[in-house]
């Protein structure tokens, strides 16, 4: 295989409170990175924690635990999440590995001996919450410019990154490779808010933090949180340890896939430190917007007594997993924000998974068991309709294979759902009740054939987004799951003489009053 396609989520802060907003970068990235392997791309797929920093120990001992008795926990809750989003990473990487740990030191001392790092004094302020550096003219009304929580004053003896002088490099970067940082109003916000200035040179290590990867020649000091975090895209594969092979064939990154308010690290200092090592830069950084509550990234639940369950783990428990890939996939379009609120939750569930998903198959197979007894033979003569719905079927294949190369999953999904539904329109519109009733054996035939092959097709295209359910309806078309997407040619996953068998439908449509307050008394009880 030649093909190769490497990507990543952010490494996650280890959270106890896991939301279904958090879920969001790693569950679009899934559904990318499957898509890719069913085009026959050689995959890796990267995720991960975040675990060093001031924040940690806090938390750790507000809960009665050594830092890595409390991080262990967190990994171990949040792996299982992501087993039961069927989450198919490749790698999950830890910062507290080993391997990571020491390809940070070297990295460090690399940048120090090329003299992209000096000694110095840092004055001015900083956000835990958000690990960030701000100087009291970026404040808004006193506040993380970020986040709008408090910030806190810092001053002490540091380490600087020589990172002005890469404002006219980042600069070139964004004008020379529009692909580079997506979506392009990114490429704005960058401009307007941090390189027209002129980029200011950044702090990169601590004295007052213990818990962090020490500075190898100066050990009062520990090597700054985010330096730290993004050396993970490469220290995953490898690089600067024995086996550096991953590295070799993966780097650099097709795209590291994050939520906006982290752009500035990836697409600014990132770069910028890579330049300074000589390594190559990743081809996208894609900036994906917010799942808001109530205009909110996160969640203030507790605080206004919302209504809402957000605990995937609750969603998934009575709605499966694929509930929560359809509704962030398909109704979140990928690049911009997009509200959540339990009602439109639940529609989005009836109208794309019960109505489209579900019901195209069992009221297809249905006919089928009728019309044919479940015997599905060669298409024969095709009519203008026939035609017509065959070049349309084809036409959104290739549009939702197009969009995802784009990545735009949202419409890449949407697309593949349109074919279900134009499976449901030529139903309507061939009228087989009628075929039947006049003994047109042939007609039957063709727009079964059609029908089932369609259908397949969508279904095929479905298994990335939907891995949980989608994968069950082959056996009802006597086929086997399919492994890989077939760009040149379509109608051809059904062979002619096979019996299909309607059973189970996928999904079944909800009550959605009653779905509602049902989980509006869950909510309540906890
Ligand atoms: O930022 N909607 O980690 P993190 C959409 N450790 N995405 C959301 C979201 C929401 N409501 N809430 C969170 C960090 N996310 C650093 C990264 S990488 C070298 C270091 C997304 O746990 C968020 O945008 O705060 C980000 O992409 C991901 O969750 C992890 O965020
Ligand atoms: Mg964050």
């Amino acid at each position: 295989m030649s093909k190769k396609f490497y990507i990543t989520t952010p490494i996650y802060y280890p959270s106890v409170k896991l939301t279904i907003g958090n879920s969001y970068t790693t569950i679009l990235c899934d559904a990318i990175a499957r898509f890719h392997r069913m085009l026959g791309y050689d995959v890796f797929f990267l995720t991960g924690t975040d675990e060093h920093g001031q924040k940690i120990s806090k938390v750790a001992k507000e809960r009665g635990k050594t830092e890595i008795e409390h991080l262990n926990e967190i990994v171990d809750d949040t792996k299982k999440l992501w087993a039961s989003l069927n989450i198919s990473y490749d790698k999950f990487i830890r910062t507290t590995d080993e391997l990571h740990v020491s390809a940070v030191k070297k990295i460090f001392n690399k940048l120090y001996e090329k003299g992209e790092i000096y000694k110095t004094h840092y004055t001015g302020k900083y956000c835990v919450p958000c690990e960030s550096f701000w100087s009291e003219g970026q404040l808004i009304d006193g506040k993380c410019p970020d986040c709008g929580r408090e910030v806190i004053d810092s001053n002490e003896e540091c380490y600087n990154f020589k990172l002005s002088k890469y404002t006219d490099k980042i600069r070139d970067l964004y004008k020379n490779n529009p692909e580079f940082l997506q979506p392009q109003n990114r490429v704005n916000e960058m401009l307007n808010n941090f390189l027209n200035e002129g980029l200011k040179d950044l702090c990169v290590s601590r004295k007052s933090v213990k818990w962090g990867i020490p500075v190898d020649f100066d050990s009062d000091h520990t090597i700054y949180v985010w330096i730290d975090a993004l050396t993970n895209y490469i220290s995953a594969l490898g690089y600067s340890s024995d086996d550096d092979s991953d590295f070799k064939k993966f780097w650099p990154a097709d795209v590291h896939v994050v939520g906006k308010e982290i752009v500035r690290f990836h697409s600014i200092i990132w770069p910028a430190i890579l330049m300074a090592l000589d390594l190559p830069l990743p081809k996208t950084i894609f900036g994906h917007g917010w799942l808001l509550f109530n205009n909110d990234k996160l969640s203030k639940s507790k605080e206004s007594g919302s209504k809402e369950v957000i605990d995937p783990r609750i969603l998934i428990e009575n709605y499966g997993s694929d509930s929560i890939r359809n509704f962030l996939i398909g109704e979140v379009n990928f690049g911009s924000d997009g509200p959540y609120t339990q009602e439109s939750f639940l529609l989005s569930y009836n109208n794309n998974l019960a109505n489209t998903v579900g019901n195209v198959a069992s009221r297809t197979l249905g006919m089928a068991e009728k019309y044919s007894d479940g015997i599905i033979y060669e298409a024969e003569k095709l009519s203008e309709l026939d035609q017509k719905f065959k070049n349309d079927v084809i036409s959104l294949k290739q549009k939702s294979i197009e969009e995802i190369k784009n990545l735009k999953p949202t419409n890449s999904y949407n697309h593949a759902l349109e074919i279900l539904q134009k499976c449901n329109l030529y139903i309507d519109e061939t009228k087989p009740w009628e075929l039947y009733k006049e003994g047109k054996t042939s007609e039957i035939n063709t727009f079964l054939n059609l029908l089932c092959q369609a259908q397949l097709e969508a279904y095929t295209l479905l298994i990335a987004f939907l891995p949980e359910k989608v994968p069950q309806v082959f056996e009802k078309f006597g086929v086997e799951i399919p492994k890989i997407i077939d760009e040149n040619n379509s109608f051809n996953i059904l062979k002619a003489g096979t019996k299909v068998n309607k059973g189970e439908n996928l999904f079944n449509r909800l009550d959605i009053a009653k779905e509602n307050e049902k989980l509006i008394n869950i909510a309540k009880s906890i």
